[in-house]
């Protein structure tokens, strides 16, 4: 029998995270919950719960940009629950942009969740599980990071600027114990993506990605992408020079 593993998820209480809570509650795991909504984070462990015959999903609630409730948050989890084989870091956002009304707040926004934050996550977790040579962080970055594309300059350049840190700690991590794996979405339906005003191609449902990122998580390997045959397009897209490129997206883009 597989032993039961402890799952941190950041953003755990929507879209790709609450479907990847249910994801491992299923396999028997114990879940960790963390997002800002502290009264949602509880309701949905509550849900969660209802269907186990003892609770096995538990809510810390905290914003991953506030880097003292970040190492509160690690503490209680290691002190109370375990110390988690799997840390997702999960939570993130996205504000569509655009260049007729360029808010550099925006990006600096996005760049405190989806880039710092992580940073901050991965400083805070890395030392334990290095003395202790096991856990496996994982981090959702998506593949909007790949190249630029319109309306996500402030989105696709926060998850560019993750994959790229994340390619480098890879490589630094070998031998230590610990496993780093890279998270690269396509478009999942989610609260997130409902502020696209646009039609998305492959659009996946969150149990689905919830799925193939556990899966990916238990494979060997430093990406886990999916839908595949979208993330596949988009990596021959990151191939091509600028001149097809920009032609491409532009006939795509309408
Ligand atoms: N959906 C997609 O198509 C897609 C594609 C590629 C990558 N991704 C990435 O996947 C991750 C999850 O996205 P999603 O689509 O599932 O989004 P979502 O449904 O909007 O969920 C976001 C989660 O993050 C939490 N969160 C946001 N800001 C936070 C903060 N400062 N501190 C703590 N928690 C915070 C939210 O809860 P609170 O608001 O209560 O904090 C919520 O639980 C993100 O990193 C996103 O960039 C998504």
């Amino acid at each position: 029998m597989v032993k039961a593993k402890w799952v941190w998820i950041t953003g755990g209480s929507s879209g790709i995270g609450l479907a990847t809570a249910r994801e491992c509650l299923d396999r028997g795991d114990y879940v960790i919950l963390s997002a800002r909504d502290a009264q949602k984070l509880q309701q949905v462990c509550t849900e969660l719960n209802a269907q186990l015959p003892s609770p096995q999903a538990f809510a810390y609630a905290l914003d991953v940009t506030d880097v003292q409730a970040l190492q509160e948050a690690w503490e209680f989890i290691c002190g109370h629950f375990a110390l988690p084989d799997w840390i997702i870091f999960n939570a993130g956002t996205h504000t569509p942009t655009s260049i007729d009304s360029l808010q550099p707040s925006v990006f600096r926004q996005l760049m405190e969740v989806n880039y710092f934050a992580v940073l901050q996550g991965i400083h805070t977790v890395l030392p334990r599980l290095r003395a202790q040579r096991r856990g496996t962080i994982a981090v959702v970055a998506s593949v909007a990071g790949y190249r630029g594309l319109p309306t996500a300059a402030a989105y696709g350049a926060s998850k560019a600027a993750m994959i790229h840190a994340c390619e480098a700690f890879y490589t630094e991590l070998q031998g230590s114990g610990v496993k780093l794996k890279l998270i690269n979405p396509g478009f999942v339906r989610t609260p997130l993506t409902d502020r696209n005003a646009f039609a998305m191609p492959c659009l996946m449902e969150p149990e689905a990605a919830a799925k193939a990122l556990v899966q990916g998580l238990e494979s060997p390997g430093f990406e886990v992408v999916f839908p595949r045959r979208f993330a596949y397009f988009l990596k021959f897209l990151r191939c091509l020079p600028y001149a097809i490129y920009f032609k491409l997206v532009q006939r795509l883009n309408g």
